[in-house]
């Protein structure tokens, strides 16, 4: 497995298309009210601006992209939205794992998979298995996913496998555990529908990662969006505690570039 750099340990190496994207796709709902539409349209629809999302960070040369589709607090909704949400999932894996494939990208799903259906679990294991070798896009969708369950999760299989490690263990010992253990932290975490919150999504590794937030919904969040993001994230000034005089010349996000994205054009 590769090992990536702790913010928190070293300090990461600056690209300005940022290697690992997180989203919370938020607003679903909202969308489908304003058009006086069932809840579950807009979760509908959110899949086509899932599938646009993909193929954009794809094209700009995002390595990682990770969606938090279902929080493990999401039980809390109404039966009959979870019970759509869990077979909008199966559809929409049976129908996309293919072009996935052929677009090489490399799918993963993470979460506590042990509340979902196994035909749901089964499509999603031969759709890793599938793509495993794919490299051009990895794209995680966290289901039942929850930042506090996969610390604690990481934490209770790295003291089963390693009982010394109860009398003290560095993060390097724990993070092999974490669900995401084989992307690098994310550089950039856009939340749409206009809350500003983590909602227990990854919590361990966002502890540099670049926050945006915009009221876009979800459903209407496509690759201009997108671009508005990273435009936004390659104006920040990534100090990771240290001062900007600090900071070497030439290396910051706005004095280069990588791959073919021109912002604006
Ligand atoms: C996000 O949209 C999708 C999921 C949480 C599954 P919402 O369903 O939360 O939409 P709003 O926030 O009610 O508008
Ligand atoms: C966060 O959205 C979870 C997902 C997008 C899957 P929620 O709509 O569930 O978040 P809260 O409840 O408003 O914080
Ligand atoms: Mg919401």
């Amino acid at each position: 497995m590769a090992t990536f750099t702790s913010s928190t340990v070293e300090i990461p190496p600056e690209r300005r298309i940022p290697r690992h994207v997180a989203v919370i796709m938020d607003g679903n709902g909202r969308w489908a009210r304003q058009r006086r539409l069932p809840r579950v349209a807009g979760h509908r629809q959110g899949v086509k601006a899932v599938r646009e999302v993909v193929r954009a960070c794809g094209e700009r040369g995002v390595d990682y992209l990770t969606l938090f589709a279902f929080s493990s607090e999401n039980w809390r909704r109404p039966a009959e939205e979870v019970t759509f949400l869990m077979q909008l999932f199966v559809v929409a894996l049976e129908q996309e794992v293919g072009k996935l494939h052929e677009n090489g990208i490399r799918f993963k799903l993470i979460g506590d998979l042990s509340r979902f259906e196994p035909r749901l679990v089964r499509l999603a294991r031969e759709a890793e298995a599938l793509t495993a070798a794919n490299q051009r896009l990895t794209l995680t969708i966290a289901a039942n996913y929850g930042g506090r369950w996969d610390v604690l999760q990481a934490a209770n299989r790295m003291l089963r496998e390693h009982p010394r490690l109860a009398a003290g263990f560095t993060e390097g010992d724990l993070t092999p555990y974490l669900a995401l253990n084989y992307a690098p932290e994310p550089d950039l975490f856009i939340r749409t529908g206009g809350e500003q919150r983590i909602s227990n999504f990854v919590l361990w590794q966002l502890a540099y990662t670049e926050l945006y937030f915009t009221d876009t919904l979800w459903p209407d969040f496509d690759a201009a969006a997108l671009d508005r993001a990273i435009i936004s994230y390659q104006q920040r000034e990534r100090r990771f505690g240290r001062t900007s005089e600090q900071l070497p010349a030439g290396t910051g996000l706005a004095d280069f570039r990588v791959g073919s994205f021109r912002p604006g054009e």
